[in-house]
């Protein structure tokens, strides 16, 4: 599927790749070139060193959508990594469980409890809850015909892409104990007369619904007529090798792909300076090789994007982008 296919009819878009090739452009551009065509388009950037703002030449506000100047239909949202905790307090009802020498709750220390990993902050729970963020934009009703992503550095994207899966089998595995013992929470009651149930019942039902729309998300994700993920990169050895790591993951996690931008080319000219003659021969041979690696799957579907002379930044420069991208 051709980008400007993509970005009329899909609804999710995502652009990734290594650091500093582009990303940021790309989706920026992209997102301008959709939202003058027609589509309500919210562009959200998930990267903890979020750029958009500075790409699109504006203060965005923290934590909801800014209407992008001169760009009517266009919504900018950068999503802070570190989600705000409070939101998941109710989840730290599950400590109730805890101590209680009943039978089966031995297996909860293992599994731990949301609450208490929230407060701890493990490794990656900022991320999970910054993800269940992003779900709210994804599966909740909301009024955008196009929702883009502008991914973290690959490392980070990878990571967030495998998210639902690890997010829904945890919050699963939970759920079912949760059932399994689920009549004893009628013994614990009496046993305290604490009259808690009501907040047990809301911890599971919020549990619940997380796991619902996560699992929704990943279906979606996977899913070719809603989701499709551009990959950027700029033609270098390490690139090369490193958007072939990327795709590979990219096909384990079933997120369909469909277009690669190779961009930074030396632009060619009649009188090109010796260092120009060099880089653009060095970038050829490396384009040559990206046709040949990646050109089953992508085919025509690999976009040239020129180095301009200027930094891509601000309504003008991501319009002349737009150009190449779409062409
Ligand atoms: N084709 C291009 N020609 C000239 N400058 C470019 C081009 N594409 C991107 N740039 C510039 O390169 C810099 C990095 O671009 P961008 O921020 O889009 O990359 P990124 O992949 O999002 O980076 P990060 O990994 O840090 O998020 C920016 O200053 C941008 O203006
Ligand atoms: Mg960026």
């Amino acid at each position: 599927m051709e980008l400007n296919d993509i970005l009329l009819n899909l609804k999710i878009v995502m652009f990734g790749g290594k650091g500093g090739v582009g990303k940021t452009s790309c989706a920026s551009s992209s997102a301008i070139w959709a939202a003058e065509h027609g589509r309500k388009t919210l562009i959200i950037s998930t990267d903890p060193a979020h750029s958009l703002g500075d790409s699109l030449g504006m203060k965005l506000d923290p934590g909801k959508p800014t209407q992008v100047k001169d760009v009517e239909n266009l919504y900018a949202l950068e999503i802070n990594s570190k989600a705000d905790l409070s939101d998941f307090e109710g989840l730290g009802n599950m400590n109730l469980l805890r101590g209680t020498g009943m039978p089966g709750m031995e297996e909860l220390p293992m599994i731990g409890d949301l609450g208490e990993l929230a407060s701890m902050s493990p490794p990656g729970i900022d991320e999970a809850l910054a993800f269940a963020k992003v779900l709210e934009f994804i599966e909740t009703e909301h009024d955008y015909d196009l929702i883009i992503f502008d991914t973290a550095p690959t490392g980070h994207t990878l990571r967030f892409l495998s998210l639902p899966e690890t997010l829904s089998g945890w919050i699963g595995k939970f759920i079912k104990l949760k059932l399994k013992i689920g009549n004893i929470f009628g013994v614990i009651k009496n046993f305290f007369s604490r009259g808690d149930e009501d907040e047990e019942e809301n911890s599971l039902e919020l549990l619940e619904t997380l796991n619902n729309s996560i699992e929704k998300a990943r279906a979606d994700l996977m899913d070719p007529q809603v989701n499709s993920f551009v990959i950027v990169m700029i033609p270098e050895e390490m690139a090369v090798a490193e958007t072939g790591r990327l795709l590979n993951e990219l096909i384990k996690f079933d997120i369909p792909v469909s277009n690669i931008v190779v961009n930074q080319l030396f632009p060619e000219t009649e009188k090109m300076c010796d260092f120009c003659q060099t880089r653009r021969r060095m970038q050829s041979s490396h384009l040559k090789r990206i046709r040949n690696t990646f050109g089953d799957k992508m085919g025509k579907n690999i976009i040239q994007v020129p180095l301009f002379r200027e930094e891509v930044r601000e309504y003008a420069k991501l319009k002349e982008m737009a150009d190449f991208l779409i062409p």
